[in-house]
Parts: C-alpha cells; sequence; structure tokens
C-alpha cells in the first residue's frame, strides 16, 4: 500500500508572505501589512499605520509579484501537480468595503493561475490566509463585525467567478482554529482595532473571541453553499491547524485535560465545517467561559449546508498538556505545551513528531471519513551556504521524509490521503516572527532579515530530493 496514484504533492505559501509588492497595483493595506519584524525571543509587533523607520517584512516579501514565473517554473521543475497559495483579499478590495474589484488584482492572480496551468499544475487557493484588509479592522475592529461576512462573500463571489475555468480546489479559512489561540487574535480574527504592540499581547474577551469565530464559521458556511450551488466542479475544504497533544502523564485529570483542550482547540472548528453544527462539548465550555453566542435558526442552517469536502490541516509538531506542576513548557505552532521527554525540538522549540502525524490523520480520519490533505508540514530552520555556494539541508530532508513515511503508515491504516503540500518551498517570511532566518524551502532566496539581498533563487539540496520523491511517487524517500 502506498501512495494514490493521483496523489496531489506540491508545495505551499501564502500571499502575505512571500508576494511583496504590498501597494503596487491598487493592492490596500491588509493586517500583516502593518506587523513589523521580530524573532524568536521578540515577537513582532502591529502598527495602526506604517511607521517611517520600521521594518515591514511583508512589503517586499520575497517578491513572488515579480517573479512568479520563474518560481513557478521551478515547482513545475520539482514535479508539482498542486501549487497551495492564497488570494490576498486587499489585491481584489483594497479596504474589502468597494463595491467593485480592483482589475489589476484579479489580472495578477489569473496570470499566477495560467501559468500553472501551463506546466499541469492544480492551483489549490486559500481565500483567507492571515489577509485581512485592515480598512475592516477600522471599521467594525475586524471579524468582530457581522459586516465583514458580506463583505467576505462579495470577494468570493467575485474570485469564483473570474477563476472558475482556473481553479477546482478553495480553502476557506488558513487555520481557522487559530483563533482559539493568542496569537490567532491578531492573524486570524483580527480584532485589533486601534490596537498597536506585540501581535501576541492583544487581549479580548472569550465573548468576544468566539463571536469573531462565529463569524468566519458562518462566513465560510456561506461561500460554501454558494461555491457548491453554482460551481459543481468545485471541491472546497476547511483548513485547521492542527497542534496534536498528548497527556503528559497518565494521571486520569491528564487524560481528561488533553481531551478538553482538544475539543476546543482541534476539533472544534472542523466539527462545525463537517458536520454543519456546533458540537454538543462546547455548550459546557460556553457556559462556564460566559459566552453566549445567540446563534439564530438561520445561521444554523447555514452551517448545515455549506459543509465542506474534504479535510485539510496543517502539522509541524505537538505538545502534551497537564494538569502537574513543574512541567517545562515548549514552544508551538500558534501555540505551546508541556514539553515531550521523547522528542527533540527544533531551533524555534517546536517539538519534532512524525508519529504524531500518523496518530493524528488515523484521529481525523477516523471522526470525518472524509479525503484528507496535509496542506503544511516543514522544518523552520537556518540555512548556512556550504563552501560550494550551495545549500547542503540534510535536516530539513530528514524532517520531511519522516513525515512522509508516517503519512504512508497512516494511508497503510486506511486513511484517505488526497495530497501533500510542505510549508514554504519556497523562502518567505515567517507568519509568528516576521523573520527570513526561519527558512523552510526547497529553493534558498537572497534575503535577509535587516531587508537585504538581491532576491536570487537557487536550488537547495532538498530540491533534488523533492524532485525524486515526486517522480517516485513517494516510493524511493533516500537522499
Ligand atoms: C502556519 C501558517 O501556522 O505555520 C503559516 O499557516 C506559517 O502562515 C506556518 O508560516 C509556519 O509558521 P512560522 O511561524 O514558522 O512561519
Amino acid at each position: 500500500m502506498s501512495f494514490r496514484k493521483d496523489f496531489l504533492w506540491g508545495g505551499a505559501c501564502a500571499a502575505n508572505q512571500f508576494e511583496g509588492a504590498w501597494d503596487v497595483d491598487g493592492k490596500g493595506v491588509s493586517v500583516p501589512d502593518l506587523c513589523t519584524n521580530g524573532t524568536k525571543d521578540c515577537p513582532k509587533s502591529i502598527t495602526t499605520k506604517v511607521e517611517p523607520g520600521r521594518l515591514y517584512p511583508s512589503h517586499e516579501a520575497i517578491d513572488f509579484y515579480h517573479h512568479y514565473k520563474e518560481d513557478i517554473a521551478l515547482f513545475a521543475e520539482m514535479g508539482f501537480k498542486v501549487f497551495r497559495t492564497s488570494i490576498n483579499w486587499t489585491r481584489i478590495f483594497p479596504t474589502g468595503m468597494e463595491e467593485k474589484p480592483n482589475e489589476a488584482g484579479l489580472q495578477f492572480y489569473e496570470n499566477v493561475f495560467k501559468e500553472c496551468q501551463k506546466y499541469g499544475i492544480e492551483p489549490l487557493v486559500t481565500l483567507s490566509h492571515y489577509e485581512l484588509p485592515y480598512g475592516l479592522v477600522e471599521a467594525y475592529n475586524g471579524w468582530a463585525g457581522e459586516e465583514v461576512i458580506g463583505h467576505f462573500e462579495r470577494y468570493c463571489h467575485v474570485v469564483f467567478e473570474r477563476y472558475q475555468h482556473l481553479v477546482k480546489y478553495w480553502l476557506t479559512f488558513n487555520e481557522i482554529n487559530g483563533g482559539t489561540t493568542q496569537l490567532g487574535t491578531t492573524l486570524s480574527l483580527g480584532t485589533v482595532k486601534g490596537y498597536s504592540g506585540p501581535v501576541n499581547g492583544i487581549q479580548i474577551t472569550p465573548q468576544l473571541r468566539y463571536t469573531a469565530l462565529h463569524h468566519q464559521l458562518v462566513a465560510s458556511a456561506k461561500v460554501v453553499a454558494y461555491a457548491h450551488a453554482l460551481y459543481p466542479q468545485f471541491q472546497l475544504g476547511d483548513m485547521n491547524v492542527f497542534l496534536t497533544a498528548y497527556p503528559l502523564t497518565c494521571d486520569p485529570k491528564d487524560i481528561l485535560a488533553t481531551q478538553q483542550h482538544n475539543n476546543v482547540l482541534n476539533w472544534f472548528c472542523s466539527d462545525v465545517q463537517i458536520r454543519g453544527a456546533y458540537p454538543s462539548y462546547m455548550d459546557r465550555y460556553f457556559r462556564e467561559n460566559g459566552i453566549d453566542l445567540q446563534i439564530t435558526e438561520e445561521e444554523k442552517e447555514i452551517l448545515k449546508k455549506g459543509t465542506v469536502d474534504f479535510y485539510t490541516c496543517s502539522y509541524y509538531m505537538s505538545t502534551c498538556i497537564t494538569t502537574h506542576e513543574n512541567s517545562e513548557e515548549v514552544a508551538g505552532n500558534l501555540a505551546g505545551g508541556a514539553k515531550n521527554p521523547y522528542l527533540t525540538a527544533s531551533e524555534w522549540g517546536w517539538q519534532i513528531d512524525p508519529d504524531g502525524l500518523r496518530y493524528t490523520l488515523n484521529e481525523i480520519y477516523e471522526r470525518y471519513q472524509l479525503p484528507i490533505m496535509v496542506v503544511e508540514n516543514g522544518l523552520g530552520a537556518r540555512d548556512e551556504k556550504g563552501a560550494d555556494g550551495r545549500v547542503h539541508d540534510s535536516y530539513r530532508i530528514d524532517y520531511l521524509r519522516k513525515h512522509i513515511e508516517a503519512m504512508r503508515e497512516a494511508a497503510e491504516d486506511g486513511v484517505d490521503l488526497m495530497g501533500y503540500t510542505p510549508w514554504g518551498c519556497i523562502d518567505l517570511v515567517s507568519a509568528s516572527t516576521g523573520e527570513m532566518a526561519k527558512r523552510y524551502g526547497f529553493i534558498y532566496v537572497n534575503k535577509f532579515d535587516d531587508g537585504t539581498g538581491d532576491l536570487s533563487r537557487e536550488k537547495k539540496d532538498s530540491f533534488d530530493w523533492y524532485q525524486k520523491v515526486i517522480r517516485t511517487n513517494g516510493e524511493d524517500l533516500t537522499d
């Protein structure tokens, strides 16, 4: 048993982290355009306007906007069958509130998708990957405002119509469940009206958090139902950050705490997006946290109608949960947890756990019986060039190999896996820290944390390795 014959091998990026050209051709300001650079020890900040003298990494990023032909040619050379990217909402509707779309923005993505088509690469498009127009933050405090649902629908209707013959696979919100985390408050919910400070510093009430998330869930269901009605050829997926969590000890209290943690963080949003209703375990959570959502009958109907066709997630790491004291904390993607003594971690403190991917895929498939795609996975590492001027990233190959082996095991366990798009297939700006130094790519980009670099592209060792992996449909994982 191995990967399906039509397995979608590829890579993933997000507009705000690699396009640059932040104010070109009519594009408006989005939340990440107001985020400065940071490091793993010093969080990046968000400002209310662009402040002179500060560095905003999204403004140039790696300038995919002007390099897309060269980059897609490299993806094609690796053999990509699929390329996951996002549409930056502010290229289409600069403040989010215009009645008419910006033609130059529409044309750019048409060019990108046609370029993919040229090589037989299927685009997988995220409609919202942490790219909320800042105009909607100023007008409605981001997703706190119910009005944002209508603005999002208008944007989706326009891009569905325009790209109906070029794009088949769509994801609504990147890591929608990230909205339950502290970092997701800024990145995903955008409830930062008037706020300047560290991106992980904004405090909101549980009521506000789950109201904003509810608006996203309703918005997602509305556009999924709309697309199903008008474009039967489309396949629409959800997208979750899967933060696999194990009980640190066999104390039943740790088991229960882990179950509750997983319910709220890992299952709640996908339960809504796949089963079409709020799960019963959230009632108690809402009651005990003073959250009253007043979900209307009409909204319940919308959620029921707008369920997705396939499940997708990002998977980078796992953590542990405990009710005991003295546990050592570790970092993670959007959220960390207790240290697992059996795992090693990346330089950024994310624990590396390929077996956790097999375990997680089995859990997801048992729950939903829908095809699954791992749309992000990878190792953020500091790449140094060797004496020959090339990056020999054996550590990245090792990480990816073990995760692909885990996926193969999961497929053998019976999981219906449809594809794999490792994160940052070309080096790009880190979402959590704004660094360039935290690289994920098969392709090295000469761009550095201080904003310098000539943006030239070079293949790393992992480029050739991944090319072989794709050519053999995941059979040959050797160096
Ligand atoms: C996911 C996001 O959380 O992880 C990406 O969807 C992000 O946008 C990726 O880049 C890796 O995280 P980071 O913080 O290392 O860039």
